[in-house]
This record gives structure tokens, sequence and C-alpha cells, in this order.
């Protein structure tokens, strides 16, 4: 049985999650109308990895013998100034969730939640190869440059990065 501080704090990671989800659907759209089919393919891809971290935290939650919440999410941007900016956008968010994880993390200390806290290493380790990859992909940007075939080269590049972060069954 999860506590109420526990399943509060637990259904606001849900939250992020979900959010998370339609910020990058959001980037997803964006990058398909800048033709550039590659990042699209990676935004969805990625749109759907959070989603899959959402129901899980929601399925414990569930588990544990609390109640997973479903709750209104904030609509995320529509535009994303460039290709460069809308990556610096999704490092940024990444940091802030694994500091809510984080502060997630500390919380199940403090209460002693033992099961709480083994159940989220999995997000612990998760979000060093989410940051990790986001920072690889932010070098490549910036070797680019404002070269427009090197922006060919890395929309085909990232599509290699997705396929081999899907077949790992790792996420950014
Ligand atoms: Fe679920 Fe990318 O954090």
């Amino acid at each position: 049985m999860i506590s109420e501080a526990i399943q509060t704090a637990l259904n606001k990671q849900i939250r992020i999650e979900g959010e998370s989800s339609q910020i990058y659907l959001a980037m997803a759209s964006w990058a398909e109308l800048q033709g550039l089919e590659g990042v699209a393919e990676f935004m969805y891809n990625q749109s759907d990895e959070e989603r899959m971290h959402m129901l899980k935290l929601f399925k414990y939650v569930n588990e544990r013998g609390g109640h997973a919440q479903v709750s209104q999410l904030n609509a995320p941007s529509l535009e994303f100034g460039s290709f460069k900016e809308m990556f610096e956008t999704l490092f940024k968010h990444e940091l802030f969730v694994s500091e809510s994880i984080n502060e997630l993390v500390h919380l199940t200390f403090e209460n002693k939640d033992y099961a709480t806290h083994n159940f989220l290493q999995w997000y612990v380790a998760e979000q060093i190869e989410e940051e990790a990859q986001a920072r690889m992909i932010l070098d490549k940007i910036k070797l680019i440059g404002d070269n427009t075939a090197g922006l060919y080269l890395f929309d085909n590049d990232i599509k290699q990065i997705s396929a081999a972060a899907q077949a790992a069954g790792s996420t950014l």
C-alpha cells in the first residue's frame, strides 16, 4: 500500500510524463512540416516512449492500492524556432524530468517506501540515458552549424539513432 504523499507525488509524475509525450508529439508535427522526416520520426517515437513511461507509473500506483489519476495536461508550444532550438528545449525538458524523478526518489526515502524506491530505479537509469543521448544529438548539431548538406545528413542520422534506441528498448 502506498501512502497518500507518495500517491500524490506519483500522480504528479504521471502528469509530467503525459505532458512530455504531448510536447514531443508537437515537436514531431513541427519537424514534419519543416520536411525533417527523420527528426519527425524520432519525435513520434519519443512521444510513444513517454506515454509508456506514464503508463508504467500508472499501473504501479493501482497495483500498490492507490488510484492512478488522469489529469488535465498543459498544452505544449507549437512552434520551436529552429531544429537546434527544438533539441535544446528537449534537453532542458529532460533535465527537468530528471530533477522531478530525483525529488520523487528522495521522498520515498523520507517515507521509508523502499518498494517505490526500488521501482523508481528504472526511471533513474532511463534519465541518465536520455540526458546522454540528448547531449550527443546537441553535439552533432553544433558540428553541422548552418551547413544545409549537414542538416540533410543529420536528418538521416537521427533515423538510425531512433531505430537503435527502439531496438535497445531505450529512449531519449
Ligand atoms: Fe520520461 Fe523523457 O522522460
